[in-house]
């Protein structure tokens, strides 16, 4: 039965590198290569805010046969939707206390980032993600310290500007983030999530589709990094040796293997200001290593 709009799960917020406009696609790729079955395991390795293990559930698969991974606070999100500490009414709490005069909200953001990051830091951390400035990422520099560039105003269209409708200082707004994680909460509490470096993975279970997604070669923001094709090499290498059937498939803005798949020609995307200038047209590939 296809499930409508109501019953699709979201990802909570945009992320720099995100591929919820992609994941339809990349998934329709593990679909077309693969003989998918009740067997499969799917690995989202740099899961980040989860489009591609959502777009899977959304599909269908199994949420005890999704393992995701990532080093970031993403990672931390997952873990605690995977080992049940999410707690949905601190949630809350922290969703109520954002101020209902859209104007006030980026003065709120900004006193939540200064407090010490160690307290209640899944929580706080999707309210600094959903409020970040072009949905960059935000990460920690330190236990206790969180690091961005900066965060959204509520923007009013000028007589000049491009765009004639306001821009909201969170995207979504509180209330929409607390019903997409609530959903999360009751669709993937089954899934298996670690916040761990990738090169922590154990040996990948057989009849394996592992999906990558590391930072793109030249691009920065996320506070860590690792070669990616050291690591895909690394995998094979360890599915051999084990007698593991995998199949691996790495997201990056250019052609790595082979047999790639050419997703998006990328667009030029100007501000809300209009400027077209200095936009670097971004493509996105997705290879394929058997
Ligand atoms: C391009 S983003 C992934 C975006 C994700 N697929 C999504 O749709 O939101 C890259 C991710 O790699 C993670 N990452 C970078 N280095 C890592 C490492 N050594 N181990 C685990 N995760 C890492 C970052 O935290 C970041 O979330």
């Amino acid at each position: 039965m296809s499930k409508t709009k109501k019953d699709k799960l979201t990802i909570p917020c945009a992320y720099q590198g995100g591929k919820s406009r992609i994941a339809k696609d990349i998934v329709d790729i593990f679909y077309k290569e693969n003989e998918i079955n009740e067997d499969t395991k799917f690995y989202d390795l740099c899961c980040g805010s989860g489009s591609v293990s959502i777009e899977l559930i959304n599909r269908g698969i199994k949420a005890e046969n999704i393992k995701m991974l990532d080093k970031s606070v993403w990672g931390s999100f997952w873990q605690s939707i995977s080992d049940g500490s999410f707690d949905i009414n601190i949630f809350n709490t922290y969703i109520n206390e954002i101020p209902k005069n859209v104007s006030e909200i980026q003065k709120h953001v900004k006193y939540i980032y200064s407090q010490p990051a160690n307290i209640d830091t899944v929580y706080k951390f999707l309210i600094l993600q959903a409020s970040s400035f072009g949905s960059k990422a935000i990460w920690l520099k330190n236990k206790n310290e969180w690091c961005t560039s900066s965060f959204r105003s509520y923007w009013t269209p000028t007589k000049t500007s491009n765009r004639k409708s306001p821009v909201n200082p969170m995207m979504p707004m509180p209330n929409t983030l607390l019903e997409r994680v609530k959903m999360i909460l009751d669709k993937m509490d089954n899934i298996k999530a670690v916040c761990t470096d990738i090169n922590d993975l154990s040996i990948p279970e057989n009849n394996s589709i592992i999906y990558i997604d590391p930072p793109y070669q030249n691009t920065s923001g996320y506070g860590y990094d690792f070669n990616i094709i050291d690591y895909v090499h690394k995998l094979q290498q360890s599915a051999k040796i084990n007698k593991m059937k995998i199949k691996v498939y790495v997201s990056e803005g250019r052609k790595l293997s082979e047999n790639s798949h050419l997703i998006s020609e990328g667009r030029k995307k100007g501000g809300i200001s209009g400027d077209r200038n200095n936009n670097k047209i971004n493509q996105e590939w997705l290879n394929v290593f058997d």
